[in-house]
C-alpha cells in the first residue's frame, strides 16, 4: 500500500513502539489518528509528528472501554473520512509464575491485549470494507510464538491475538483487507516498567532492539502487504528453532531462567 495521503490509526501512541510508529508513518506521508489514555503525552507526540505535514488527531481513549472505542470511531473517521490502516499496538506485559498468577492482572492483560483489538477490529472493519480495503496490523511478540517461564499470562495473550489474526486474515481477504502480524523481540520502551503482575521476574536478555527499528519494519510491511513480520532474523530463527526442536528449547529456557 502506498502510504502518502492514507490515514493510519495507532493505539498506544503516547510512548514506546506506538510513538515510534507515529513518527515513522508521519514521515511516510500518512495522516494519523493517535490513541492512548495519557492525553498530555499523546498531545506532545501529535505536535511533534505533525511537522511532517500530514493531518494528526490525538484522541484520549482507553481501548478497553467500549464507549471510548466508539468515540475513536466517530472522531477518528471524521479526520479524513476514512481509516486505511488500523494498528493494534496498545498492550501490556505481565509477569509471574503460573502457580502464582494474579487472576485480576491476567484478566486486565487479556482485556487489553486480546479483547480490545477485537473491539477495534469490529469498529473499523466496516469502514475499511466500505472504502474497498485496508490493512490491520496486530502488534504481537516473539512471546506469542514461544512461551518462556514467568510470563505465561502475556504469552497467552499474544498467542490468542495471533489466533484471532490468522482467522481474521481468511475472513477479511475478500473485503480487500490485509492482516499483518508483527512479532517484535525485546524492545527498548516503557514496557517492562508498565508490566502487570509480580515484579522481579528474572531478566534474561539476549539482545534488545529500538522502538524505531520496529516502527520502520512495520512501515515496510504495510507497504508490501506482508503476512508475518519478524523485526530481526535472529527473532525469526529463534522462533523457528523453538518450534522445530521443542525439547531442546525447553532445556535451554529452563537453564536460562533457573538460577534467577
Ligand atoms: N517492548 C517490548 O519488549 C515488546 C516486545 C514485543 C512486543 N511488544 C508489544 O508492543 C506493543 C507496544 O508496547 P511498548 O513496548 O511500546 O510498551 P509501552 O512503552 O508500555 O507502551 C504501551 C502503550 O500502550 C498504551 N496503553 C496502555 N493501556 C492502554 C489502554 N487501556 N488504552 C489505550 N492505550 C493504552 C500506553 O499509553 P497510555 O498509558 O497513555 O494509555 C502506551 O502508549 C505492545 O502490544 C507490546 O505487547 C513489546
Amino acid at each position: 500500500m502506498e502510504l502518502t495521503g492514507k490515514t493510519v490509526l495507532i493505539t498506544g501512541a503516547s510512548m514506546g513502539i506506538g510513538e515510534a510508529l507515529a513518527e515513522a508513518f508521519a514521515e511516510a506521508g500518512a495522516h494519523l489518528v493517535l490513541a492512548a489514555r495519557n492525553e498530555g503525552r499523546l498531545g506532545e507526540v501529535a505536535n511533534r509528528v505533525g511537522r511532517h505535514g500530514g493531518k494528526v488527531l490525538a484522541v484520549a481513549a482507553d481501548v478497553t472501554r467500549e464507549d471510548d472505542v466508539q468515540k475513536l470511531l466517530t472522531v477518528g473517521t471524521h479526520l479524513t473520512g476514512r481509516v486505511d490502516v488500523l494498528i493494534n499496538n496498545a498492550g501490556v506485559g505481565m509477569n509471574g509464575a503460573v502457580a502464582d498468577l494474579d487472576i485480576d492482572a491476567l484478566r486486565q492483560c487479556l482485556e487489553l491485549n486480546v479483547v480490545a483489538p477485537v473491539r477495534l477490529i469490529q469498529a473499523f472493519l466496516p469502514v475499511m470494507a466500505a472504502a474497498g480495503g485496508g490493512s490491520i496490523v496486530q502488534v504481537s511478540s516473539v512471546l506469542g510464538k514461544v512461551s518462556v517461564p514467568y510470563t505465561a499470562g502475556y504469552n497467552a495473550s499474544k498467542y490468542a491475538l495471533n489466533a484471532i489474526s490468522d482467522a481474521l486474515r481468511l475472513e477479511a481477504a475478500a473485503k480487500g483487507i490485509t492482516v499483518i502480524s508483527v512479532y517484535p523481540g525485546s524492545t527498548e520502551s516503557n514496557f517492562r516498567a508498565n508490566s502487570l503482575g509480580a515484579p522481579g521476574a528474572p531478566k534474561v536478555r539476549l539482545y534488545r532492539m529500538t522502538s524505531d527499528t520496529v516502527a520502520r519494519r512495520v512501515v515496510t510491511a504495510v507497504k508490501r502487504g506482508e503476512r508475518d513480520v519478524f523485526v530481526t532474523r535472529k527473532d525469526a530463527l529463534l522462533c523457528w528453532a523453538a518450534t522445530r526442536f521443542p525439547r531442546l528449547a525447553d532445556r535451554i529456557l529452563r537453564t536460562a531462567y533457573r538460577s534467577k
